[in-house]
């Protein structure tokens, strides 16, 4: 398991949800878990490692501590509010960050590892991570996000990222 790399088509699909949580998941969602603190990240979600499911993993602390880890799986967004612009980054696009306006609160549900119902109110960073795992769950980049002056700064870093996903793998994305 790898960290997908922009523009890899992988992160531009609608992953399928997962038609049930089993105990088989637990090795990769570990592993996803080791990405995402090896990478310095907040969260991970599946198409990431090439995994087109409907899952994600969060850790707003950073810190590998697995009492602050938390899985989503087949999550939804149900009510949100608020509105607010800070900077975000994806581990899938390197060298890439800009301010993306999102809710400031939302109620999500979900499924943890058990297959329990999880069914929350997150706000502030945890709220923004969990949206934007969501689109990455609906093949959405942050970067399609930004506004104009900052789309236009990614541009050049994106092309650079596309030159070397075409020499490393033949594909022109
Ligand atoms: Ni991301």
């Amino acid at each position: 398991m790898d960290l997908v790399i922009y523009p890899d088509p992988v992160l531009r699909k609608r992953a399928s949800p997962l038609p049930e949580v089993d105990p088989a998941l637990e090795e990769k969602i570990r592993e996803m878990f080791e990405i995402l603190y090896r990478e310095k990240g907040v969260g991970l979600a599946a198409p990431q490692v090439g995994w087109s499911v409907r899952l994600f993993v969060v850790n707003t602390s950073g810190e590998p501590n697995p009492e602050l880890e938390r899985v989503y799986i087949n999550p939804e967004i149900t009510e949100a509010s608020g509105e607010i612009l800070e900077e975000e980054g994806c581990l899938s696009i390197p060298g890439v960050r800009g301010r993306v306006a999102r809710y400031e609160q939302v109620r999500v549900k979900a499924l943890d590892l058990q297959g329990q119902p999880i069914d929350e109110r997150v706000t502030d960073l945890h709220a923004r991570v969990i949206q934007h795992e969501l689109d990455h769950l609906d093949g959405i980049l942050f970067v399609s996000r930004l506004g104009t002056t900052e789309r236009m700064r990614a541009a050049k870093t994106l092309k650079q990222l596309e030159k070397e996903f075409k020499q490393r793998t033949g594909l022109r994305a």
